[in-house]
This record gives structure tokens, C-alpha cells and sequence, in this order.
């Protein structure tokens, strides 16, 4: 028939990561059948410290062609320090895709779910609910800089931090239509003009002339400092929030962690052009310490696969994942041990999928 059929390339890497992206499938494949969408999956092997042992680099030569067609990538984990450094599988292979693919948009749903201990005292499931925009490509983290001097009383050490007006209004335009699609539609920015004196007034510049074009969008700004103190104190405030790359590299922890464990927490390194494919992951690691035991919580990579299917389109079906796990996630006995419960990685992803269908 004339089924939509989205491409994937799964990518399941090293650790955990082979036994969450299997749940995470067949959580997908659950949702294609109820939503009446197909899925035409690839998986490979590279991206993982296995591939490096046998082939001495972490990805092949023609990589961008195996993947680069696809409509979405679908990813586990990447590393296994004791048999490749980290610095060579992650700059290898997760870095090489967010940069080469131009995936600037680093997007993190900040959620308190039922079932999970909130660290902040006296918060309930629907007070917590936002999004983190990150800026992915430029800011804080440039490669611009260098020493003089080194070793000596004289040395002298410069990093600059480059912001460019195509990178900063293409993030803000993403987090603007974003904070226009949710019903709050309110945006927060995270500024620190007051001490960063020059890219900082301009970052706020390019907010208020970007916020014109969203006249139905409200919007406010604080500086980081601040900005990190509410995320503890008021969560409830946010709805998106955008931030520069340092800035949000510590607000796209710090926001999560407000909402409980690190084994659900899902992420999408998009392109939103849709040049190139967007990668789908949850934010946690390989995990070594538990790999193996088939005890790896399963619903960050699940709730991964709920964020795919949204930027896909499939809207329904990815909302759906995402009340399926709220539906699962308050039964202990469904609940990996790091939630305090008795379920395995499959049976928690097969109560997750039943609960879709
Ligand atoms: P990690 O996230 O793998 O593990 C941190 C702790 O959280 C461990 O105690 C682990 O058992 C636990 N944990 C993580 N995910 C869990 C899950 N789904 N269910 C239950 N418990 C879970 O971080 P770590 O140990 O710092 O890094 C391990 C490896 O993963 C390293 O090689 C690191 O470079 C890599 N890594 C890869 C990432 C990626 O592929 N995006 C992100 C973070 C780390
Ligand atoms: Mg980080």
C-alpha cells in the first residue's frame, strides 16, 4: 500500500546501549502498527568499541553514504573505556555525526513522571514539564584560542567564544516554533549580559528581533546564575528554554536531574532543516558497570524513540509512547531496579509496548 515509511538507521554502539535499543524497537514498531506508519530499519555495527577492535577506527571510510539518506538515526550508547579511550570512540563516531550531519539543535524534555521520586521536596507529576534548547555547534566551545609562553610565569592561555548571527537566530527560530507548538507557548532565554559584556547583549538582540516574528509567543530571560537557582526552586516557571552551548550543556543536566533518574531521560541532536538525519539517544552512557545483566532501564531509549517519531510527523503516535510510560511507570513491578523495582530491561519494554496497544 501507500504507507508512510520512515528510514532508520539503528545504531545500537556498546553496552547497554544492545540491550535498550531493542526495547526501544519494539516499542516503535508496536506504535507503526497501531498508527498504520511503516518502519524500514538498517542496523549497523560501527559506532561501537567492538567495530574499533576489529577495524582500528570507530566508523568506515563511506559512512555519510550509509547513513546520511535516512530519515532519522536511532541511537543506543557509545564507549567502553577499558578497551578504547573515550576521547577516540566518542570523538569518532557520536561527535562526528552531531557535526558533519549539522545537528545544532540539542533538544532535552525536562518531565517529571509518575512513579519518580522528585529530588525537589513537595513536586508532583504535571509541575515539571520543558523542554532545553541547546545551541550544539558554536558559543563557549569553539576551537579558536591557543598559549604562549607555555610552562613559564609568563604563559598566557585565550579561548573565545564565537557567536555568529546565523548560528544564534537559527537556534532561537527552533526554540521560538517550538514554544509556539505548546499550549503555554511561553519561551525563556539564558543570558548573562550583566558579565559577559559583548556576545552576550548581542545573543539578547537577536532574542528580541527573533521574538517579533512570534508575536503569539511570550517571552522572558535571566542570567544563568540566576536562571539555574529557579530550575531548583520554581520548575514549574518553564515551558522552553534556550540557551547558548555552555549554558546549556549545564541547564540539559541540571534539568533532568530536577525530574528524578538518569535511565530515562531521552535527547534529539536535530537538524532541523532536515538536511541531514537527526539523531535520536538517551542521554545516559554505555553504562559497563550493569551491561550484561539485562537489568538496564529501558525508558530513556524508549521515550528517544517517542521524540523520532514526533519530528518525523507521527505527532500521535510519539505523544502515545510518552502516556504509555506514564502509564507503566507507576507500577513497581514493572520498574528497573535503578526505580527501585523488579522488572528486567524486556519486561519492562514489553509492558511498555502493551500498554501502547
Ligand atoms: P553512564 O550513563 O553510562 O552510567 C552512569 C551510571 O548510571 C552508572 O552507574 C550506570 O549503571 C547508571 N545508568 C546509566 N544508564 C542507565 C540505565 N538505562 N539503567 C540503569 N542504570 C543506568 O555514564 P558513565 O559511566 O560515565 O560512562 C560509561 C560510558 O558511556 C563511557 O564510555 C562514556 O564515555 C559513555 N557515554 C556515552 C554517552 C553517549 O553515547 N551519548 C553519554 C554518556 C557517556
Ligand atoms: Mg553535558
Amino acid at each position: 500500500g501507500n504507507e508512510r515509511t520512515y528510514r532508520i538507521a539503528v545504531i545500537p554502539g556498546d553496552g547497554i546501549g544492545r540491550e535498550v535499543v531493542p526495547e526501544g524497537l519494539r516499542v516503535l514498531e508496536a506504535a507503526a502498527r497501531k498508527f498504520g506508519f511503516r518502519l524500514h530499519l538498517d542496523e549497523f555495527d560501527f559506532a561501537s568499541c567492538d567495530y574499533y577492535l576489529k577495524h582500528n577506527k570507530m566508523l568506515p571510510e563511506d559512512w555519510k553514504e550509509r547513513i546520511g539518506s535516512h530519515d532519522a538515526i536511532f541511537f543506543g550508547a557509545v564507549g567502553w573505556p577499558e578497551k578504547v579511550p573515550d576521547h577516540i570512540s566518542l570523538w569518532g563516531s557520536l561527535i562526528q555525526f552531531r557535526r558533519e550531519f549539522d545537528q545544532y539543535a540539542n533538544l532535552r524534555p525536562v518531565r517529571l513522571m509518575p512513579g519518580i521520586p522528585c529530588p525537589l521536596a513537595g513536586r508532583a507529576p504535571g509541575d515539571i514539564d520543558f523542554f532545553v534548547v541547546r545551541e550544539n555547534t558554536e558559543g563557549e566551545y569553539s576551537s579558536i584560542g591557543g598559549s604562549i609562553f607555555p610552562g613559564t610565569h609568563r604563559e598566557v592561555v585565550i579561548q573565545e567564544t564565537i557567536m555568529t548571527r546565523i548560528g544564534i537566530d537559527r537556534i532561537l527560530k527552533f526554540a521560538f516554533e517550538l514554544a509556539q507548538k505548546r499550549p503555554r507557548k511561553h519561551l525563556t532565554s539564558a543570558t548573562k549580559s550583566n558579565g559577559i559584556s559583548i556576545t552576550m547583549p548581542y545573543w539578547d538582540t537577536r532574542v528580541e528581533e527573533m521574538a517579533k516574528s512570534f508575536p503569539d509567543v511570550t517571552w522572558d530571560k535571566y542570567h544563568i546564575d540566576i536562571l539555574a537557582a529557579h530550575f531548583v526552586l520554581n520548575p514549574d516557571r518553564f515551558n522552553v528554554v534556550v540557551a547558548s552551548n555552555l549554558f546549556g550543556d549545564i541547564l540539559s543536566d541540571l534539568g533532568p536531574a530536577c525530574t528524578g533518574t538518569i535511565g530515562i531521560a531521552p535527547s534529539g541532536n536535530i537538524n532541523p532543516e532536515r538536511l541531514f538525519p537527526s539523531l535520536f539517544e538517551p542521554v545516559h552512557g554505555s553504562a559497563p558497570d550493569i551491561a550484561g545483566r539485562g537489568i538496564a532501564n529501558p525508558v530513556a531509549q524508549i521515550w528517544s524513540g517517542a521524540m523520532m517519531l514526533d519530528h518525523l510527523g507521527e505527532t500521535e503516535a510519539g505523544a502515545a509512547i510518552v502516556r504509555a510510560i506514564e502509564q507503566v511507570l507507576p507500577h513497581k513491578q514493572l520498574r528497573t531496579p535503578d526505580m527501585g523495582g523488579t522488572a528486567n530491561t524486556v519486561t519492562a519494554g514489553k509492558a511498555i509496548a502493551d500498554a501502547l496497544t
